[in-house]
């Protein structure tokens, strides 16, 4: 969500920031803004839309300078336009800024009154005026200090100052900021990613920090402005060189990794010579672990919720989920004997982050589950559990709910066999099964013929379903969800079992439902309330998997077969076709596959 860039040169920087808005363009954003800073004086270009309007636009004002901070900004306080782009400058400084300023309101009319005009209707633009007002008395460090006391919210900040060619201030509260390290230049910015094309150096700012930049020196402070020292981290080639290869999408190429994917995670949790899950570094005794609660937002609140099926069937503990936003303003009961498990691809989700933030003030035990191993959630959580599926670029997860499950699945196994809930025989039995995942989703990715045809009509109609008991069920809150974010068609995810309690009022002729009935113990109910809806119209695509005993009905509009693997792994395997189903029905209407309208890839915004 949003996207900061700064950079302070020698060289100049426009270009530079533009580059690195491309790579921020993934988190989702509305409008962009770049400020430089020339002979002393501030300067701003900033358009509404993408990153390649403002381009044309800089190299029309031909924007020069060495110094400069750049944005993409997805609106909370104030619609998108170009006046409420960021920067936001007064006389004196240029801000960007991520988050929310939750003061901004009385902020405002306070600095109203002392004369500073407003332009936009963002809440940023206070930040500008309370650094101008605060540098009539108080050097940058001290203004810093008392500004960001002032704040109220979450923000992560880059600022320049008039006059000042050779300096540049990032904050840090609640949205992610990377400092990164160059040759006689020095960065800022959202994330990792964004700095990858000129440095591999990188530190983090934490919670109440900020720093101040300058081409040869980097000097970081607490919320007080006492020095702290800061760890640096080198970035793998890995992580720096990720692109669409031959793919036009990146969405489509993430759906297409994943039997890659699956093998490499499958590689780090399994020791596939004693065959046993390979988590050592399990930080406490499975008998001190009774309950669990699972936490995350979207794709990884519905792994949470399969986790939740996989450790109720398999071990002994009283398993519970929470969506974030809500988990974080309960009246939540801790319990000592409970390990918190925190799921995030980006790692930088803000309603994830505080109800991990509220555990571990709680005192409680917490885990991360998440790809970027260098984000906020990752570096706070007692016990990280990286998925290994790389960089996720497309704003709708794919991979990233393929590992967050597979983890998670791994996890199960492991404290089940820890807490003796199955028996050993189960257990290797099960860890043998899950090395055919990779080359079963493999063979599942290729229904795309199949899936184009599909497609056409889940596109066009005005609502569709997805239904499943057990295990299918988060699948089918999952397909719907992607089928909405991308599509931008309304799709309802269902427990089979609920349909005829409401939701088969809205079956009428010829509206798509997908049946999701692996044949599991649950396979004839759901066969049934198929049935219920083929009954009142439906055209059903079911998704189920091979088995030597037809289906009976003769009205399924459309059958898709993945193969015939365990029960508890074909999950995995009946979400390919849902993603394929999401990517093509966005495609066939044109949309913005990889930046879906209104969303944001990281979501560091309440
Ligand atoms: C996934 O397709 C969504 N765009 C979204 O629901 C996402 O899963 C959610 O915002 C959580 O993000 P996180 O995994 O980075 O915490
Ligand atoms: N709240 C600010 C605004 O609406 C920042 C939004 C963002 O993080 O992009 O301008």
């Amino acid at each position: 969500m949003c996207g900061i860039i700064g950079i302070i040169s020698s060289k100049e920087v426009s270009s530079r920031i533009v580059n690195s808005l491309k790579k921020l363009e993934y988190r989702g954003y509305d409008s962009a803004g770049i400020a430089t800073l020339v002979d002393g004086n501030i300067n701003e270009v900033k358009c509404e839309g993408r990153v390649d309007v403002l381009e044309k636009d800089i190299s029309k004002f031909n924007l020069k300078g060495d110094i400069g901070i750049g944005h993409v900004r997805w609106a909370t306080h104030g619609k998108p336009s170009k006046i409420n782009a960021h920067p936001h400058s007064s006389e004196q400084v240029s801000v960007v800024h991520n988050g929310i300023i939750e003061n901004s309101t009385i902020l405002k009319k306070i600095l109203e009154k002392k004369g500073y005009v407003f332009k936009s209707q963002t809440d940023t633009e206070v930040i500008a005026h309370l650094v101008t007002d605060y540098l009539k008395k108080n050097s940058i460090k001290n203004t810093i200090i008392k500004v960001l006391k002032k704040l109220h919210g979450s923000f992560a900040l880059g600022i320049i100052f008039k006059d000042q060619n050779d300096l540049m201030v990032g904050a840090k509260r609640g949205s992610p900021l990377a400092v990164g390290y160059g040759p006689n230049e020095n960065y800022i910015g959202s994330d990792s990613y964004a700095l990858k094309s000129m440095t591999n150096k990188i530190s983090y700012l934490e919670d109440g920090e900020f720093c101040i930049l300058k081409k040869d020196q980097i000097e970081f402070f607490d919320t007080d402005g006492s020095h702290i020292n800061k760890k640096v981290m080198n970035l793998s080639k890995n992580e720096i060189d990720y692109d669409k290869g031959h793919y036009k999408y990146f969405m489509e190429k993430e759906i297409d990794e994943q039997p890659s994917t699956i093998n490499d995670c499958i590689n780090e949790y399994i020791d596939k010579y004693n065959n046993q899950v390979n988590i050592f570094n399990f930080p406490w005794k499975s008998s001190s672990i009774r309950s669990v609660m699972l936490i995350g937002c979207g794709t990884a609140f519905h792994s949470c919720l399969i986790a939740k099926y996989w450790m109720e069937q398999s071990t002994n503990l009283d398993v519970n989920i929470d969506i974030a936003s809500e988990f974080r303003y309960r009246k939540v009961r801790f319990k000592k004997d409970c390990l918190y498990i925190f799921v995030s691809q980006s790692g930088e989700t803000a309603d994830t982050y505080a109800a991990l933030d509220l555990c571990k003030k709680n005192k409680m035990k917490t885990c991360a589950v998440v790809n970027v191993v260098e984000s906020s959630i990752a570096r706070n959580a007692d016990l990280v559990l990286p998925i290994h599926c790389g960089q996720e670029i497309g704003v709708a997860s794919t991979k990233a709910f393929m590992g967050q499950m597979l983890v998670l699945y791994i996890l199960s196994l492991k404290v089940s066999f820890d807490q003796k809930s199955i028996t050993k025989k189960e257990y290797k039995y099960k860890l043998k099964n899950l090395l055919k995942l990779s080359n079963s989703a493999k063979k599942t990715l290729n229904v795309d013929q199949k899936i184009l045809n599909i497609a056409k009509v889940f596109a066009e109609a005005k609502g569709s379903m997805f239904l499943g008991r057990g295990y299918s069920f988060p699948i089918a809150l999952e397909g719907a969800l992607k089928l909405k974010e991308l599509a931008y068609v309304h799709a309802e995810g269902y427990p089979a079992g609920e349909m005829k309690h409401g939701p088969l009022a809205l079956i009428e002729n010829g509206m798509p439902v997908v049946v999701l009935a692996p044949r599991d113990e649950h396979y004839k109910k759901t066969i049934s309330n198929m049935q219920e809806v083929i009954a009142r119209g439906a055209k059903v695509l079911l998704i189920t998997n091979k088995n030597k005993d037809e289906i009976t009905s003769e009205n399924i509009w459309e059958k898709i077969e993945v193969d015939n693997l365990d029960e508890d792994l074909i999950p995995f395997l009946m979400t390919i076709p849902l993603q394929k189903l999401a990517f093509y029905s966005a495609l066939k209407k044109g949309y913005d596959i990889d930046k879906p309208r209104n969303l944001a890839k990281s979501v560091t915004v309440e």
